[in-house]
């Protein structure tokens, strides 16, 4: 098989945060705490995943990052955008993730990053206010100050490529609407400071209008509009989302794939958690919550396949409540109640209690969708990478197309699509070859 032509990863990567909260501070201090050796990146696919290439008896599975050219750690530089002035260090502080003996090891390196002045509209997100905000005479002219923003940060740090990924709070709901539909629509919108522009949409925009891959941290609308799908493909920028999977729905995705298998029943998921971080206090309010609620929900639904499979899944009651409760901070509690029957339609119960910590799951899936990206922009690939579905909560899709939610079918997809890269056979699993 022919490989696909990778530019190599030459010069500096740098990685635009929008929002230095408690995701970007972790994944920030992380890097800089493994550079110098102080810490390992557990749960990062592209510094610690291996790959099997070949046939089970050729014993090649090379690391992930020395298979396909990744952007080394050590050529990384950070930047982002913040409505509040704190700098990294302190926002880690305020963040309350990490030990203040770690952060105060790399203390110089993330004093220095400090966010720039943001684009933030209140009716966006409606628990939050800062002084760290950008004026400007409308949506359009602060979209400029951005691109400027992106330019100077390139210059200033002698940067060969970028990518950018939103870390930012989650806004309202919102549905697609006119001034979504095509670019032409979207830039009179931005002139006409229309409210169907969030503050996340103009990042976007400012974002693939300077050449710089998106990725969409939060379950917000802010890339998947069809103004910006046909920008990224006028760019020939890769884009991707939505919504980090990180604690109770990656578990969701783990074990309703199980469930599904050996043909049990689901009569209901209840699911809540309790967390007390400042994406717990943004998701307090209602519209935020329903942006989170509905990427949450999609899930099961999309794994069961219930049109299928009506007598298993067909009447299931899937329940998700996100509770903030400020004394757990960052460490969320989640639990499962799953009602799930089996032979004859016995019925069976499945609980999960899971202390996670947000921030530690998140880093390393912030740090490898822009290795990643990274990587995509270099082989020349635009558009939705469905191939990296297996971060998110809810993979964009190309349009009438359901996504892949099970995070071994997506993790397949991944590593298949490396294989493809590299000009690599595909594993198919089918393994009859050993047998002849
Ligand atoms: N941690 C997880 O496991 C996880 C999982 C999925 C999604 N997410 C999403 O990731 C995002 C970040 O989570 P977090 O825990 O770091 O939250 P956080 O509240 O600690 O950080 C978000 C930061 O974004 C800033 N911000 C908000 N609007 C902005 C704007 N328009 N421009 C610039 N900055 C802006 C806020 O001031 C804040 O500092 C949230 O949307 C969250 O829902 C997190």
């Amino acid at each position: 098989m022919k490989n696909v032509e990778i530019a190599p990863a030459k010069g500096k990567l740098g990685i635009l945060l929008v929002g230095l909260g408690a995701v970007s501070t972790t994944t920030i201090a992380g890097v800089l705490a493994i550079r110098k050796g102080l810490a390992k990146p557990i749960g990062s696919l592209t510094q610690m995943g291996t790959i099997r290439l070949g046939k089970r008896t050729e014993g090649r599975s090379p690391k992930i990052k020395d298979t396909v050219p990744l952007a080394d750690l050590d050529n990384i530089v950070f930047g982002g955008w913040d409505i509040f002035a704190e700098n990294s260090y302190e926002a880690a502080r305020t963040a309350g993730v990490l030990e203040s003996s770690l952060l105060d090891k790399i203390k110089p390196e993330l004093e220095a990053i400090k966010p720039m002045s943001a684009v933030f509209d209140q009716r966006y997100v409606k628990r939050l206010d800062g002084p760290n905000v950008k004026k400007g005479k409308n949506k359009m002219d602060l979209a400029q100050q951005l691109r400027a923003d992106i330019r100077n940060f390139k210059k200033d740090n002698g940067l060969d490529r970028l990518v950018m990924v939103w870390c930012g709070s989650t806004e309202v709901f919102m549905k697609e609407s006119a001034a979504h539909q095509s670019i032409e629509a979207f830039e009179k919108a931005l002139e006409a400071n229309d409210p169907a522009i969030p503050s996340s949409m103009v990042y976007t925009y400012a974002a693939l209008m300077e050449e710089v891959p998106y990725a969409n941290g939060a379950p917000n609308l802010s890339v998947d509009i069809p103004a910006m799908m046909a920008l990224a493909q006028q760019q020939k920028m890769p884009v991707v989302g939505k919504d980090f999977k990180t604690g109770q729905t990656w578990m969701k995705t783990v074990i309703a794939p199980g469930i599904k298998a050996r043909l049990l029943g689901i009569e209901g998921w209840y699911s809540t958690n309790i967390l007390g971080n400042r994406d717990g206090e943004v998701l307090d309010d209602p519209e935020s919550f329903k942006s989170k609620e509905v990427s949450k929900l999609g899930v099961l639904e999309h794994i069961l396949q219930p049109h299928l499979y009506p007598d298993l899944y067909g009447h299931m009651h899937h329940v998700v409540r996100i509770n903030y409760y400020p004394p757990r901070g960052d460490n969320k509690e989640g639990w499962d109640n799953i009602d799930i029957f089996g032979w004859m339609g016995y019925p069976m119960q499945i609980k999960i209690d899971f202390l996670c910590r947000d921030s530690i799951l998140a880093a390393p899936i912030v740090l490898d969708l822009a290795l990643f990206m990274d990587l995509a922009q270099r082989c020349n690939m635009s558009g939705i990478q469905e191939w990296l579905s297996f971060y998110w909560k809810s993979p964009m899709t190309a349009p009438g197309l359901y996504p892949e939610h099970d995070l071994f079918i997506q993790l397949m997809k991944l590593k298949n699509t490396l294989r493809h890269l590299k000009g690599e056979e595909m594993i198919t699993h089918l393994g009859a070859e050993y047998y002849d």
